[in-house]
């Protein structure tokens, strides 16, 4: 098979923004399950997008193709997820290495998008607000590390004072969380991986962590979570929390689920460096001296310090998606005649534990948007480690979970399309 997922992309688009569209999220989840039974999801709309796109009227919609990503679909999986606010994937690398399918994928963002794609051949569809939950394909596991968007809790009080009868999802709605449970709802996934940032337990004084939780126990489900630091595993001090569910109609109501127990490992900065870096990375004068003064304002007033210059032999402080605005939370020393740098994005990518082979040259995607997705996403060895436990438990705990083949071949269209041989090399 000489034709590769890049050259029908290339041979499809004359512009790279026809490939974050809607239809080119709908045309790559029908490649990407091609082989499972489920392309008739997407069908429909996805020979609509690839007509509109070509005028090749006899082209082969399932063209066999060789995927040339560095994560391609298991050939063989053994279960099924989604990944929802799927950012650049970081759930989805863990899952896919587990051998999970990922059947859907959701993120608006139109560069994390691209990033997505270039590393798993599939463009996630856009807004899940706007998403009919029916249309989602069946799944064993749901992930998603969905956005840190305050709950307002006081909305349900008023609505409560007011006299107003309110149904349980109605507690979230307006929220992303409401997305995920309304989906969870009409779904119901054997099992689900949520995680956000650790703030969510104490926020409005742990009522809204009451909300999501009490939420999910009535769609079925029995609920652990636990707050983790990436730090055992990346050097970089990353407390995130992990909420994970197993439903009770696949599991007893006894089970007990363990997260995975660090080891005690000391990780250094330095061993994620890049040999040689750029100048551009360098921090200009006036950037590092506006830096040391608002440091030192600060410290005055008693409010710790700005910037975080990090000890090299140590971890660093937690990378966030506004690190590309000064890079002020993690500088690297360089020494005393020169002023400290910011990481690269490369080296964000090695902070936040993604493989080698994740791409992110020759993407069409700005070191800004680099920084602010590895920022937003998650510590790959963290999730790696939890995804493990959760696999293992329930191969372990549940007879009808992990069944290998149990997705159906089926078959596509065999017309014929002409692709040049240059492209089919
Ligand atoms: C905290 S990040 C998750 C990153 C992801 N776990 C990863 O590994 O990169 C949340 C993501 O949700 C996306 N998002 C926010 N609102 C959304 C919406 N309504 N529909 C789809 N994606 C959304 C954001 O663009 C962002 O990438």
């Amino acid at each position: 098979m000489g034709l590769k997922y890049s050259n029908i992309r290339k041979q499809l688009i004359q512009k790279e923004s026809q490939w974050i569209e809607e239809g080119a999220a709908y045309v790559t989840h029908y490649w990407q399950n091609r082989d499972n039974g489920y392309i008739d999801n997407y069908k429909k709309e996805a020979e609509e997008y690839i007509d509109n796109l070509t005028n090749e009227s006899d082209f082969n919609y399932g063209i066999p193709f060789k995927y040339d990503v560095p994560f391609p679909p298991p050939k063989k999986p053994t279960f099924k997820f989604i990944d929802l606010f799927a950012g650049i994937g970081g759930f989805r690398i863990s899952f896919q290495e587990l051998n999970g399918k990922c059947m859907y994928s959701s993120e608006w963002n139109k560069y994390a998008k691209k990033t997505y794609d270039a590393n798993f051949g599939e463009v996630p569809f856009g807004d899940i607000t706007k998403t009919d939950e029916k249309k989602i394909p069946d799944h064993d596991i749901l992930v998603g590390g969905f956005p840190c968007q305050p709950f307002s809790i006081a909305g349900v009080s008023k609505k409560k004072s007011l006299g107003k009868k309110h149904g349980f999802l109605d507690e979230t709605q307006g929220t992303l969380f409401f997305d995920i449970a309304r989906i969870i709802k009409e779904k119901k996934p054997k099992a689900f991986l949520l995680e956000n940032v650790k703030n969510l337990k104490s926020h409005d004084n742990g009522n809204t962590f009451k909300v999501i939780e009490k939420t999910l126990k009535k769609l079925g489900y029995i609920v652990f979570s636990k707050v983790l630091d990436a730090k055992y595993y990346v050097p970089q001090h990353r407390e995130r929390i992990f909420i994970v569910g197993f439903s009770k109609e696949h599991f007893s109501k006894n089970i007990v689920f363990n997260f995975p127990e660090p080891l005690e490992t000391v990780q250094q900065i330095r061993s994620i460096l890049e040999k040689s870096v750029d100048e551009k990375y360098t921090l200009t004068d006036n950037l590092w001296e506006y830096l040391q003064n608002y440091a030192k304002k600060h410290r005055e007033k008693g409010n710790g310090f700005g910037f975080g210059l990090v000890d090299k032999n140590a971890i660093s402080r937690t990378l966030s998606a506004r690190y590309y605005k000064d890079g002020s939370e993690i500088l690297i020393p360089q020494g005393k005649n020169e002023n400290p740098r910011r990481l690269t994005p490369e080296e964000c990518k090695r902070l936040m534990g993604f493989p080698t082979e994740f791409k992110i040259k020759d993407t069409g995607v700005s070191d800004t948007q680099l920084y602010k997705q590895f920022g937003n996403s998650v510590a790959v060895p963290v999730v790696r480690a939890v995804a493990n436990s959760m696999i293992q438990f329930m191969a372990n705990n549940s007879k009808d979970i992990l069944q290998a083949n149990r997705m159906n071949p089926s078959k596509l269209a065999n017309r014929k399309i002409k692709i040049s041989q240059e492209d089919s090399q």
